[in-house]
């Protein structure tokens, strides 16, 4: 085992930060126990057209909650105009190209013509507040300039991420009914080209209302060209004019869609709103990251997730940070890119996923050692549970023992970082993700559904609202209540494991329902499963998680062919292809394992407890098994198992 070593924050980043430990403590107390006094304060942080007269009015089985009620904002106000007196020829995002020979730095008051003249091609073609704008997008700066021209006249977006495949996006389409789709020519990820228009043109053979596409010309490659609805981005926005007025919205108007997998069914659309979640994203970018006016801050992920939007754009635009974009990938040209990219920008601080971290550190250290880095003074982690190796290795490989790591939980859901270290305030224990940020209160909670006290495992929950909890799921309000409010009553539920140590830390062991978390990206086997049996040679798949060295979970499908269908390795193949259609090819199983039967209870349902542990090679305690139909069948699948 792993001999896990406190570290304690260092004198040095302590006299830096913006809260030490006594600070931590007494705001969390007061966010608890005043949080009318508490959000008052924090909310006074962003710009309000007009003030809000209720602080919050939630309802945890309704799933109803409401914060900064009555208030007027509008995020790109808050996160561009404000700005302007003060930092408008300072850079708001640095974009870094696949290519390490291309780059780009647009300040603020270019952003502000950027995003003005954007938002005034989205109103010249017909859209409006309210209306939904699919995004699907390469890692570009226009990304970021199409997720604010929406927030700009109060449109909301969906971000769909650029590795979803044209089914995928099509239902996500339909679902949000956008009817707008901004999208590029070509993606570029480590030289090797992504089709996005292609496949937006596909997915639009099924979606009469879309009635524009704006389309950024990125590799200039070949396209089909559909003149009626296809517009160039840059012909679109050439002869507006340079401002847009800012459109005053509730508090609670809708912000964005974003599309994330759960135990069942297909995707959820997790709605956000204005206020709650601008502030959400703002304070824990402010005091998470401990930003300080003119730092480099870069964060690794992609536009397309949660991360993307809170801590690429909205948290550190609110913040009038410089927010560092890369098009590419960790290992192009080779494997010192996040580190060159380091040294080329003096980024300061660098928030990536485990993932990453993992896949570089098969490399060993050359590739990080032969670069500077000295510019970095803080690490972040986010999107899976990092393990202790991993961490030892960003810490001071990475690091060279000098930097902290941010070690920083949170959901799609919860819009905003829940639990994670404070540099100048918390101790850290690798693996982690510490205590709870202010308003925020965790608890675990047992089998009967009881709050555990003091040390213990248990169920994570959450037991009070907070400003960027998840307000709807888009189009379906009892799909929420059924899956984050009704399991547990009067909690929200995660969906994650997790254990609080005798000092209050809580390490986040996993989820506990039936999502995957491969290299970060969440995945639901229900979804995986659906793409498996659609094949005519399938009769039935279940689908579950393997721990992997390298993703943190690897994809295991057990798959029963029809009576009389021979399996072979073309046939794997071709349901391989089949899950890279319907999802995308992330979500490709990694070992597919032939079942003449699956476990099943008498009743028939699928014992998934058990194909989980043969996945997992843990064989001595399969469990229970008398409720088994026929138990042969879970012999014959274990001497035929993958993963030994
Ligand atoms: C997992 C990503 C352990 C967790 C921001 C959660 C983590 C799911 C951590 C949400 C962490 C995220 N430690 N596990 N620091 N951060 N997770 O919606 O299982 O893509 O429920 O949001 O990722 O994934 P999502």
């Amino acid at each position: 085992m792993f001999a896990i070593e406190r570290h304690p924050v260092s004198d040095s980043v302590r006299a830096q930060a913006l809260v030490n430990n006594e600070q931590y403590q007494q705001l969390y107390q007061r966010s608890i126990n005043d949080p009318d006094g508490f959000w008052r304060e924090q909310a006074a942080s962003l710009d309000w057209f007009a003030p809000w007269h209720t602080l919050t009015e939630s309802n945890f089985q309704e799933g109803q909650a409401a914060w900064f009620i009555g208030g007027k904002l509008n995020v790109t106000h808050n996160c561009i105009d404000r700005h302007l007196a003060t930092r408008a020829d300072q850079v708001a995002i640095i974009w870094e190209g696949d290519d390490p020979h291309e780059s780009a730095h647009i300040t603020y008051r270019q952003l502000h013509d950027k995003v003005c003249r954007l938002a005034n091609a989205l109103k010249a073609r017909g859209v409006e507040k309210g209306h939904r704008v699919c995004i699907y997008m390469p890692m570009v700066p226009e990304a970021a300039y199409a997720m604010l021209a929406c927030a700009r006249i109060g449109a909301i977006h969906s971000v769909v991420f650029g590795g979803f495949s044209p089914d995928a996006l099509r239902d996500r389409i339909l679902d949000a009914d956008c009817t707008c789709v901004i999208t590029a020519d070509e993606g570029l990820r480590g030289a090797k080209r992504i089709p996005l228009k292609n496949n937006v043109d596909q997915a639009l053979k099924d979606c009469p209302n879309v009635h524009t596409t704006l389309v950024v010309q990125r590799t200039e490659g070949d396209i089909a060209w559909h003149a009626e609805r296809d517009i160039w981005y840059h012909d679109a926005v050439r002869a507006m004019p340079s401002n847009c007025p800012a459109e005053p919205m509730d508090s609670e108007d809708p912000l964005f869609i974003l599309y994330t997998s759960g135990s069942t069914g297909t995707p959820k659309g997790v709605l956000h709103t204005t206020g709650g979640y601008l502030l959400g994203a703002s304070l824990t970018f402010k005091y998470v990251f401990d930003y300080k006016d003119g730092e480099i801050y870069w964060c690794t992920a992609d536009v397309g997730w949660i991360t993307g939007h809170s801590y690429i754009v909205y948290g550190p635009l609110a913040n009038g940070a410089t927010t560092l974009m890369f098009e590419g990938v960790p290992n192009y040209p080779d494997t010192s890119r996040f580190w060159q990219v380091i040294d080329k920008h003096q980024v300061n601080i660098f928030y990536t996923a485990p993932t990453a971290i993992r896949a570089l550190m098969r490399d060993g250290e050359a590739p990080v050692k032969k670069t500077s880095r000295a510019s970095l003074r803080l690490l972040g982690s986010v999107g899976e549970p990092i393990n202790p190796e991993a961490w030892e290795w960003y810490y001071h490989v990475v690091g060279d023992t000098r930097c902290p790591i941010v070690d920083t939980w949170w959901q799609t859901e919860t819009g905003a970082i829940m639990i994670s270290p404070l540099p100048g305030a918390t101790d850290l224990k690798p693996g982690s993700a510490t205590r709870p940020f202010f308003g925020v209160q965790p608890v675990l909670l047992d089998e009967q559904g009881q709050e555990i006290d003091g040390a213990g495992s248990g169920v994570l929950a959450i037991k009070a609202s907070w400003p960027s909890q998840i307000r709807s799921v888009y189009g379906d309000h009892q799909r929420l209540i059924d899956t984050y409010f009704s399991a547990y009553p009067g909690y929200y539920f995660t969906g994650d494991g997790a254990r609080r140590d005798e000092d209050g830390y809580y390490w986040i062991t996993g989820r506990v329902d039936d999502v995957l978390n491969v290299s970060g990206h969440r995945i639901g086997t229900a979804e995986v499963e659906s793409a498996l049996v659609l094949h005519d040679a399938v009769a039935e798949a279940a689908v579950v998680g393997y721990p992997h060295d390298v993703k943190g979970q690897g994809i295991y499908a057990y798959v029963t062919p029809m009576a009389g269908i021979e399996p072979s390795a073309a046939l794997e193949d071709e349901l391989r292809q089949l899950v890279s259609k319907e999802i995308g090819s992330f979500a490709k199983p990694d070992l597919l394992q032939w079942a003449p039967a699956l476990p099943k209870t008498r009743s028939g349902k699928i014992m998934r407890r058990i194909l989980r542990k043969i996945a997992c090679n843990e064989l001595d305690n399969l469990g229970d098994t008398s409720t088994l139909a026929d138990e042969g069948v879970v012999n014959s699948l274990i001497d035929a198992r993958h993963n030994r």
